[in-house]
């Protein structure tokens, strides 16, 4: 209901829209529509009210709240059910505890701050207010090595639209941190002397798929994708920021966080109905195209070993080749790289 009266008010934004006209319309009483109104003010939407007038939206939250993502979303799956937070420990874990209770495939969780954020290999993840915090809940028919699949579509998803909305050159680091071009301000950055004024590589999004499979088919994927978007670079731990940036450092202003939560979600979407429908080729094919490791000289650490070598492929199945100096190729499946020529 508050949803619908949300609607009503949107449509004329900054007007006023009668107690009587919302009560005709939504078929409630006049004293209920004010609860509503009480409980939205309460969430942090501005309506103020007149007498003989009515009530007029000012202004929204800057939230990610389930109404805001809902508006004039275009997906069939993905949110269609929203689970908003204002802290949580982390959103994968509850998204996990979602799917053991029967939810369906789309649902999302998403929250304002985590306390508890979950990077790649038992790493924290810094998640202070201003980020997108995002965990999709998804139940594909592939087989459990195929997983990681899932993780590049939701990279490719959120590198277009950084791509689409801000204009700003998001690449794909494998597997699955989207990095962009970013302009350096002083001479040193990732321990190397540069020129004032040229571009490095900086994170942006790191994306932790987890999943839940038998021998040969896959239960659920949870996807949980950290975006830094309206982030001062100071919030996060020393050691990190000469290799992070956010959306708002790049290009100077805040974003709508909203409008990226939608059509990051429309993006995922896309790309997940065309692995669908058409396999993993046509993704693989995307991805390669925004690679930035492909044709870079590399340092690969995966489990124990460690690989030093230019980049070279990457297979049907989402593995890395490699070319050592010594001219012989390996592959690895899983892993941290570092970029060593750019
Ligand atoms: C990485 O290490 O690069 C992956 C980071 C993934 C962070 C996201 S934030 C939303 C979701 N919930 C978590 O606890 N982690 C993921």
């Amino acid at each position: 209901m508050r949803e619908r009266i949300l609607n009503l008010l949107y449509q004329r934004k900054k007007k006023y829209v009668s107690g009587e006209e919302l009560s005709r319309k939504l078929g409630i009483s006049r004293t209920a529509i004010w609860k509503h109104i009480q409980t939205l003010k309460g969430e942090g939407y501005k309506i103020v009210s007149q007498k003989r007038l009515g009530y007029s939206l000012i202004s929204v939250p800057d939230l990610l709240l389930p109404y805001e993502i809902e508006r004039g979303l275009k997906t069939k799956i993905l949110g269609k059910r929203i689970y908003h937070f204002r802290e949580i420990g982390s959103t994968n874990d509850f998204a996990i505890e979602l799917v053991r209770k029967g939810i369906e495939e789309g649902a999302i969780v998403v929250a304002e701050t985590q306390a508890k954020g979950k990077g790649r290999l038992g790493r924290e993840w810094s998640s202070p207010f201003g980020g997108l915090w995002l965990s999709i809940i998804l139940k594909p028919k592939i087989l459990p090595t195929q997983a990681p699949r899932m993780t590049v579509i939701a990279a490719l998803g959120v590198a277009k639209t950084i791509r689409k909305l801000y204009s700003l050159k998001a690449l794909i680091k494998w597997p699955n941190d989207v990095l962009i071009r970013s302009k350096v301000g002083t001479i040193r950055a990732n321990g190397r002397m540069r020129k004032k004024g040229s571009r490095v590589f900086k994170k942006v999004c790191g994306i932790l798929t987890e999943m839940s499979a038998e021998q040969d088919t896959v239960n659920y994927v949870v996807i949980g994708i950290g975006a830094n978007l309206n982030i001062d670079i100071k919030k996060f731990p020393i050691e990190f920021r000469k290799n992070t940036t956010s959306i708002e450092k790049e290009l100077s202003h805040k974003i709508d966080r909203v409008e990226f939560t939608k059509r990051t979600l429309e993006e995922i979407e896309n790309f997940y109905l065309l692995f669908k429908k058409r396999g993993f080729a046509p993704i693989l094919k995307e991805w390669k195209k925004i690679s930035a490791t492909l044709g870079k000289g590399i340092k690969a650490v995966s489990g124990r070993r460690i690989i030093e070598g230019k980049a070279i492929d990457i297979d049907s199945d989402g593995a890395l080749i490699i070319e050592t100096k010594e001219g012989k190729q390996e592959k690895i499946l899983a892993g941290d790289v570092t970029l060593i020529t750019r």
